[in-house]
């Protein structure tokens, strides 16, 4: 007999989309228009690739990568203006996230975090048997006095995505400055600033500052988003450097391999891939609002590479439809979807489809 604990057995699998080349043969599209993983449009960093080939090159795929992340926390460290001993690197931020619960909670501590936002940190929450409270949303927005409010003894750890994923929204400098003035210090408060780069908001936060003061703070970063690097899997957490020892004690030792390690030191430097990329989104943005706006759908303004649309209807055959034609969304709840901000042919192509099959399945 299979035997599992039930907080496994309870837990909904991330359910991985088909990949794109098989729904190709299937629905006989091609290309097929990806939408749905907030990924980066224009491609990985091309000084990325140079390195990824040279690294090939070398022929040192035999050698264990530097399980240190030295060059890399380097040039993180110039990057930041702090010393090499505030990073932790990931297998993806997921997995900096996953240290951080697998090094912080203890039986019967719990976590904190919004109702609707990055589907990881329940996850991997409920799957270390450990608890996870969450505050809803006010008005799509990370409820951040909720949060405050919802505090209590056994309280550990604290997620703000920021911007939210999947609605795009922000929390402004001042309405973290406030929730902070609320949360005892030693809760330790991570801001997951997974599309960071793309906020244009004034008053975004910086939490830099705020981890200068608050040693209890976690900043999460990935080279998975504007540097266009998610296959290789590598992310980053900037926190006090005690932190980061404790958490190198969970650490797998070579849990970010060399090619990763490498891609994202040249990515960090391809200034000229981030600003291309964050015009591309700038741009994108723009498309898709003067689309869901002549189209009278509601649809929040987004700090992110994607967009949280209403589609008026059940959002599931709305999905279901712009499949059959090859264009891949996020179905989030009810009437939201989620749409990533793609390159402008692809907007244009999924603009067309969505006006199309809208009004035929509002009948
Ligand atoms: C809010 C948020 N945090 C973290 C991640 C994960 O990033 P990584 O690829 O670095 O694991 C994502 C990816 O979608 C995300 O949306």
């Amino acid at each position: 007999m299979i035997t599992v604990q039930d907080h496994i057995a309870g837990i909904t699998p991330y359910k991985p989309g088909k990949p794109a080349k098989e729904l190709e043969r299937e629905l006989g599209v091609s290309p097929v228009i990806k939408l749905a993983s907030n990924e980066n449009p224009l491609g990985p960093s091309p000084l990325a690739v140079r390195a990824l080939r040279a690294a090939l090159d070398e022929g040192q795929l035999n050698r264990y990568p530097d399980g240190g992340g030295y060059y890399l926390k380097a040039a993180l460290a110039q990057k930041w203006g702090i010393g090499p001993e505030h990073f932790i690197l990931g297998n993806g931020s997921n997995e900096v996230i996953e240290l951080l619960l697998r090094t912080f909670l203890a039986p019967g501590d719990e976590v904190l975090a919004a109702d609707l936002t990055f589907v990881v940190y329940r996850l991997i929450t409920t799957a270390a048997g450990r608890t996870i409270r969450e505050v809803p949303l006010k008005d799509h927005v990370h409820d951040l006095e909720g949060l405050a409010d919802a505090v209590g003894p056994r309280t550990r750890l604290l997620f703000v995505c920021n911007p939210n994923n999947p609605t795009g929204t922000y929390n402004t400098a001042g309405q973290v400055a406030s929730m902070l003035k609320r949360v005892p210090d030693d809760v330790i408060v991570v801001f997951d600033e997974a599309y960071a780069e793309y906020a244009t908001a004034n008053d975004y936060p910086d939490t830099l500052e705020i981890l200068r003061r608050r040693p209890n703070t976690v900043i999460l970063r990935t080279f998975s988003k504007v540097y266009g690097l998610p296959a290789l899997r590598i992310g980053y957490g900037i926190t006090v450097p005690e932190l980061v020892d404790y958490m190198n004690r969970v650490r797998q030792p070579f849990n970010t391999n060399e090619l990763a390690q490498r891609a994202a030191l040249a990515a960090l430097a391809d200034h000229a891939h981030v600003a291309q990329s964050i015009a591309i989104n700038e741009a994108g943005k723009g498309q898709l609002a003067a689309l869901f706006d002549r189209m009278g759908l509601p649809h929040l303004p987004t700090q992110a590479n994607f967009v949280y649309v209403n589609v008026g209807m059940d959002g599931a055959p709305v999905f279901q439809e712009c499949l059959k034609h090859g264009i891949i969304l996020r179905h989030i709840h009810g009437d939201w979807l989620r749409v990533t901000v793609g390159l402008e042919h692809e907007l244009t192509r999924f603009g067309q489809v969505l006006e199309q099959v809208l009004p035929i399945l509002k009948g």
